[in-house]
């Protein structure tokens, strides 16, 4: 449910990014999309099954709400996960624990920590934060933020509006699930170079972009640190360039969008 919250630090809110490997979190300036102090990292539980999860994520909120600028018990929390989140349920589990399937991660979460959740799928995070503060801001019309990572990610977002749960990287091409042939972690476990990587690459991002003629191709995950080594080899029509926000991206993201659902900001 939406509701006011008014607080001296109703622009400053907690966002949490749950990872396979680390559970990172901090505390948001939305007016600047950027954070306030360090980020906090925790290395994710294993297994990471959701009553462990959510008390690292506990423990995060802990630390950040103890600093001098963190949030009060009343300004809600965003937090990222990496699986389709619909309405704050959990209904994929591509890269983490299968018992996340059908787990009510809003409802977890929210008893966990005691005060308000808004739980998102993370490059739908991500996405968010670079269309409103990075590479994406300002852009009218279709932009596709694809995060190359463990799996891959992606956010649509349509004149600034976020189209949830995208999952285009479980696109099916050349008959096997994309994120297994064109992810980072591919790349590492197939011991490829960039060349090689890249024709992957094109076959991926050409079928994306046959599919939704976006204005604007954004690509994430931290492979776009090497950018230089495999876009200049893709031919594609549609513009591509890398994330602004790099790491913090999606918990600058989860936190804009408990700001948003709970009516935080103008
Ligand atoms: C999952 C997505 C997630 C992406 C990046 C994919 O395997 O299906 O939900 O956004 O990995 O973590």
């Amino acid at each position: 449910m939406a509701k006011k919250h008014k607080s001296k630090h109703a622009r400053a809110v907690i966002g949490i990014d749950i990872g396979g490997t680390g559970i990172k979190g901090g505390i948001v300036d939305l007016d600047k999309g950027k954070l306030i102090g360090e980020r906090y990292r925790i290395p994710t539980p294993q297994p990471a099954i959701p009553e462990a999860v959510a008390g690292v994520v506990a423990q995060i909120v802990a630390e950040l709400s103890s600093r001098p600028d963190g949030p009060g018990p009343e300004v809600p929390v965003g937090v990222t996960f990496p699986a389709i989140i619909q309405h704050g349920v959990a209904r994929s589990a591509a890269n983490v624990d299968k018992s996340w399937v059908d787990t009510d991660v809003d409802a977890l979460l929210t008893k966990a920590l005691g005060r308000e959740v808004q739980v998102m799928n993370d490059a739908d995070a991500a996405g968010l934060a670079e269309a409103r503060y990075g590479a994406g801001k300002g852009i009218d019309g279709t932009v596709l933020v694809i995060t190359l990572g463990t799996g891959i990610g992606s956010a649509l977002i349509s004149q600034g509006r976020l189209v949830p749960n995208a999952e285009l990287g479980h696109l099916e091409v050349d008959g096997v699930d994309a994120e297994s042939r064109a992810s980072a972690s591919a790349r590492e476990r197939d011991g490829i170079g960039w060349e090689e990587y890249a024709q992957r690459l094109q076959r991926y991002f050409s079928h994306v972009e046959f599919l939704f003629s976006p204005d604007l191709f954004i690509v994430g995950g931290g492979i776009s640190k090497r950018s230089e080594d495999f876009m200049p080899l893709l031919d594609l029509r549609t513009p591509m360039v890398t994330a602004n926000l790099k790491n913090n991206a999606g918990i600058v993201g989860a936190a804009l969008q408990a700001a948003v659902h709970f009516d935080l900001l103008d």
